[in-house]
């Protein structure tokens, strides 16, 4: 089987991630890669029904039926779309994957992280991304970004937990520092989507002579 790449982008809500994956996936493509772009909760039919409901402003979960409905689509996503792409040879870009339910269920609410684990480990089948960019944005900025297009049920808890959640990121950014890559995500759009190729290439060892 060929052996595709699984590239995360992953922080706060409002850090840049849609925004910036469609550019890095535009670059990538213009290199002939074959792209698939994805995002959590959601990316699969079943996953995007549980998407609606983890993020109504309305609804009311519990801590751990929130963290079960995110490894539930976790699971679908990974099965159904994320590892048939990278065993075909493609590059996926996933708009948040299990970092995200280490920073949001274990650092924001609270969950024992060592359960998170294990359950993100079973919704993956033992999947980690090749590469994962961390977009660092203060929680003040990030947060600015995402109401102005009106909050879904997580933006609406308080400032504590989003400090919380990025204090989750940083967390997880010191403990695997080969697999995720901060960038800072300052300046304008193009000048972030440079900084995030250039990793990119780097890891995916795309050569000058391709470039
Ligand atoms: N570098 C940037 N400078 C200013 N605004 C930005 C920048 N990157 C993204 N935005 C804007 O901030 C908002 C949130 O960006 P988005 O990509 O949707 O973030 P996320 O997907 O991480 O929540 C969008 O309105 C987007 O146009
Ligand atoms: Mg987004």
């Amino acid at each position: 089987m060929k052996k595709g790449f699984f590239i995360t982008l992953d922080g706060s809500d409002g850090c840049g991630k849609s925004t910036q994956a469609v550019l890095l996936a535009k670059r990538l493509k213009e290199l002939n890669f074959d792209i698939v772009c994805t995002r959590e909760p959601g990316g699969t039919k079943v996953a995007e029904t549980v998407r609606k409901i983890l993020l109504h402003p309305k609804s009311r979960i519990s801590p751990i039926a929130e963290l079960l409905l995110y490894e539930a689509c976790r699971a679908q996503l990974t099965d159904e779309l994320i590892l048939p792409a990278i065993n075909s040879g493609k590059v996926v870009i996933c708009e948040r994957y299990s970092d995200a339910t280490i920073a949001y269920q274990g650092f924001g609410r609270g969950l024992d992280r060592n359960i998170i684990f294990k359950l993100n480990n079973i919704a993956t089948a033992g999947l980690e991304p090749d590469l994962t960019i961390l977009l660092d944005i203060s929680v003040e900025k990030g947060l600015d970004r995402a109401f102005a297009r009106g909050k879904d049920r997580l933006e609406n808890e308080d400032f504590v937990f989003h400090k919380k959640v990025g204090m989750g990121y940083k967390w997880l950014a010191g403990k695997f520092p080969n697999r995720i890559k901060v960038v800072k995500p300052n300046g304008t759009i193009e000048e972030i989507s440079e900084r995030i190729f250039n990793i990119v290439a780097k890891q995916m060892k795309i050569t000058k002579n391709k470039l």
